[in-house]
């Protein structure tokens, strides 16, 4: 079995922010229209025509008990049933067809849906701002000399890089392990991707289909997935140089950042939890410093689900760039996806060890990376399932902060350095796969809730 469980999965995704890779609203209007069909001119390999529903003219729609017939509820209502949403057992995603008016879809819609004896909670989507992280702003220095980040052969005395080569040297390379990208496609016929394609752990969300090629144009590439999958899986000997995990499989889930829903995040973030190992997610809440967000009622359940029955019940490893707006003292504990308990959040320092100039501070984030990068080790060997949890113990314990340049150094209760800049440190590929060897589980996670605050309504 190639995924075999000696290769067990640890994983460290190490995303370097180095820019808020803004969309505009004119760039909102240039999108093709949602009723189009999938456009032949981008030159790509056909693929079904399908048209496109309006993602803010859909419902979530969580059915009670026995769901009985789901496209005869769905057509009641005058409505197309898309299936299941992500790992969400009993919860549909309802959409309007593009004929319909979109005078008819309107409160009374949901209201109706509501009203409707077989359903438990109807819950109209609505388009969320979500921007990407770790733009593309410098062309990438061609060739491995150039990449400093991951093995520093220039001699500095620092050795600031994630000290990846001694793993790769032991054999480990990500192979067995799969990660999904959640971005803005994957450009999976580029020669660097080709071979570690996965087309088991990719998806289309915006068009319904199988194939996440980017549906780029010159004003918008959307390219930003493309190059997030080359820092992680890039394979050995190609032109642009290396992936972290070049032996790793990869796969695109596309989501659309003009367009996005609760429903489509915990499409993607919730799609085959039981293949895909590990989700890679830059993106997130805007980051200027003006908004509070977090995941909404799909994706907060989806998370937990997927840390809970993904990975054959070890958990599903999210990993989160930890966020871009340091610029405008942007505080990542306001970004519900950076500090939910669910994911790892991992920031970026520069080449001298210090937090990136866009980097934001809060406690959530676990650890920080050399340039923009994301990276997958798998140790194979003896080492125990890891789960959730055990990953981000490994990173806490192992990520080395006497590299970096610290200014808010401080020690926590369980004696370890941290700082709300960098973290527990920048991660040690070697180190991590070293303790992962002989790492015994961390106990499940306990969680417990007090009725205190509810004691009124509780009555
Ligand atoms: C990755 O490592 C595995 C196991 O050591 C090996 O079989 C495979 O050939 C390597 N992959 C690449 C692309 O070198």
């Amino acid at each position: 079995m190639w995924r075999s469980s000696l290769n067990t999965v640890l994983c460290t995704t190490i995303l370097l922010l180095t820019t808020t890779t803004t969309t505009s609203d004119a760039n909102r209007q240039q999108k093709p229209a949602a009723d189009s069909v999938r456009g032949a001119s981008q030159g790509k390999s056909p693929a079904p025509v399908i048209l496109a529903h309006r993602p803010m003219d859909s419902w979530a729609v969580t059915v009670g008990g026995e769901s009985g017939n789901i496209e005869y509820l769905a057509r009641k209502h005058g409505l197309t049933n898309r299936g299941q949403i992500g790992n969400l057992k009993g919860v549909y995603l309802f959409t309007a067809a593009d004929s319909v008016p979109v005078s008819e879809l309107s409160a009374a819609k949901t209201a109706a849906l509501g009203e409707d004896q077989l359903v438990v909670f109807a819950e109209k989507q609505r388009v969320q701002v979500r921007e990407r992280r770790s733009g593309y702003v410098q062309p990438q220095d061609p060739g491995w000399k150039k990449q400093w980040y991951l093995a520093n052969s220039v001699g500095s005395p620092r050795q600031l890089d994630l000290n990846v080569e001694p793993v790769w040297m032991q054999g480990i390379n990500g192979s067995g392990v799969v990660v999904g990208v959640v971005d803005d496609g994957l450009e999976w016929t580029h020669t660097d991707l080709i071979d570690n394609y996965d087309s088991s752990a990719s998806y289309d969300f915006v068009w319904d289909d199988g194939d996440p090629s980017p549906d780029g144009n010159s004003e918008e590439p959307n390219s930003h997935g493309t190059s997030c999958a080359g820092e992680i899986a890039m394979s050995r000997d190609c032109s642009c140089g290396v992936g972290v995990a070049y032996g790793c499989s990869i796969g695109g889930l596309k989501i659309d950042f003009n367009l996005i829903t609760d429903a489509m995040e915990s499409n993607a973030l919730g799609h085959e939890n039981s293949y895909v190992d590990i989700y890679s997610s830059s993106w997130g809440p805007s980051d200027y410093g003006f908004s509070v967000e977090g995941p909404g009622t799909l994706l907060q359940q989806t998370l937990a689900t997927g840390v809970r029955e993904g990975r054959s019940g070890k958990g599903s490893i999210y990993v989160w760039a930890a966020g871009n707006g340091g610029k405008y003292f942007d505080s990542c504990a306001a970004d519900g996806y950076v500090s939910s308990i669910y994911t790892i959040a991992v920031g970026s320092a520069d080449q001298n060890g210090r937090p990136a100039d866009y980097d934001e501070a809060c406690a959530a984030k676990m650890a920080v990376t050399f340039s923009y990068n994301s990276a997958t080790f798998p140790p194979s060997g003896e080492s125990p399932d890891l789960t959730w949890r055990d990953v981000q113990y490994l990173i806490v314990y192992t990520s080395n902060i006497d590299i970096l340049t610290v200014d808010d150094l401080a020690t926590n209760g369980a004696g370890l350095k941290f700082s709300h800049h960098l973290g527990f440190g920048a991660i040690d590929a070697e180190a991590l796969v070293t303790r992962a060897r002989h790492w015994t589980n961390v106990p499940e996670q306990q969680t417990i809730q007090t009725l205190y605050h509810h004691q009124d309504k509780v009555g």
